[in-house]
């Protein structure tokens, strides 16, 4: 599928893996990107890319992807701007690491000090449902705008009419302290799985990409110890991932259309039992 004059939704573009991904996207010479991120860098990071590319395709939207009226903002402004919004990858995520269950003391008894439900909550709500509800307002874009023009189910001799791809991770195998972002991961498999079964309906392909630990500010919060420690030794390449390494796996997985499932891109990740 050939992305020039495509209109984007990618949220977690200030940085990372979305901004490396929102940068190459940018150079297939789509109409328009909607960079949608808390981070208040956000404008200053698109004003950047955009001088960069030297036209304006990064459009900034500043606020939280799981909130519903900023989501909805942000895909009725594209539509209106630019037209039906056809491409959508949710790179937001965070992580709230810590073992599932300890033992603590309290007044002398020993206690269990189980991982936070809110904490578990919010990762869901953040790395699962946001991205979830992101990539359904990206088919239901091309289901209107296919309803007015009254046109039903896609036939195969259409072109590709939009592509999405979710962010996993090589955590949705399991991970050691991550009992919510795996969790989230793994559950987005059911989401890609699921839509790559419905939104075809309407020319939409959707597909998954797992990558392995990469060099981002939510790897490096990690800290070099970590890093050296317990990533690298379980790393076949023996470094960290580039983004733009991750970036253009994504770029690969919208355009080739025959791409409908997911992709391991871990750089051989293989960690002891
Ligand atoms: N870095 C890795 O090793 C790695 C590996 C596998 C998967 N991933 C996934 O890739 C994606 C990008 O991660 P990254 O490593 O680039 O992290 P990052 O921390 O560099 O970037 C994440 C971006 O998401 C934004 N964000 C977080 N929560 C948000 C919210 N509620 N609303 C709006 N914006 C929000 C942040 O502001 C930030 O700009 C995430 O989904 C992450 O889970 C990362």
């Amino acid at each position: 599928m050939d992305l020039k004059d495509k209109v984007v939704v990618l949220t977690g573009g200030a940085s990372g893996i979305g901004k490396a991904t929102a940068l190459m996207i940018a150079r297939e010479n789509v109409k328009a990107i909607a960079v949608a991120d808390r981070d208040e860098q956000t404008e200053a990071v698109c004003e950047a890319m955009n001088h960069d590319l030297g036209r304006t395709v990064m459009i900034a939207f500043r606020g939280d992807v799981v909130d519903e009226s900023f989501r909805e903002g942000v895909f009725q402004t594209m539509e209106e701007r630019f037209g039906p919004v056809t491409l959508c990858v949710p790179a937001a995520g965070i992580t709230r690491d810590r073992l599932s269950v300890k033992i603590a003391k309290r007044n002398g008894s020993i206690v269990p000090d189980i991982y936070a439900e809110e904490d578990f909550r919010r990762v869901l709500d953040v790395d699962l449902v946001a991205p979830v509800y992101w990539a359904l307002r990206t088919v239901a874009s091309v289901a209107v705008h296919r309803a007015n023009r009254g046109m039903g189910a896609w036939a195969p001799d259409e072109s590709m009419q939009g592509a999405i791809v979710l962010i996993g991770s090589v955590s949705s195998a399991g991970n050691r302290g991550q009992i919510s972002y795996a969790t989230a991961k793994a559950g987005l498999e059911g989401a890609q799985a699921t839509l790559a079964k419905e939104a075809i309906f309407y020319g939409v392909r959707c597909a998954i990409i797992h990558p392995g630990f990469t060099d981002t500010p939510m790897v490096r919060a990690l800290g070099d110890d970590i890093i050296r420690e317990n990533v690298l030794p379980n790393t076949q390449l023996r470094r960290l991932i580039r983004p733009d390494e991750i970036a253009s796996a994504i770029v690969f997985m919208l355009q080739n259309s025959a791409v409908s499932g997911s992709l391991w891109a871990d750089a051989g990740w293989h960690p002891q039992a």
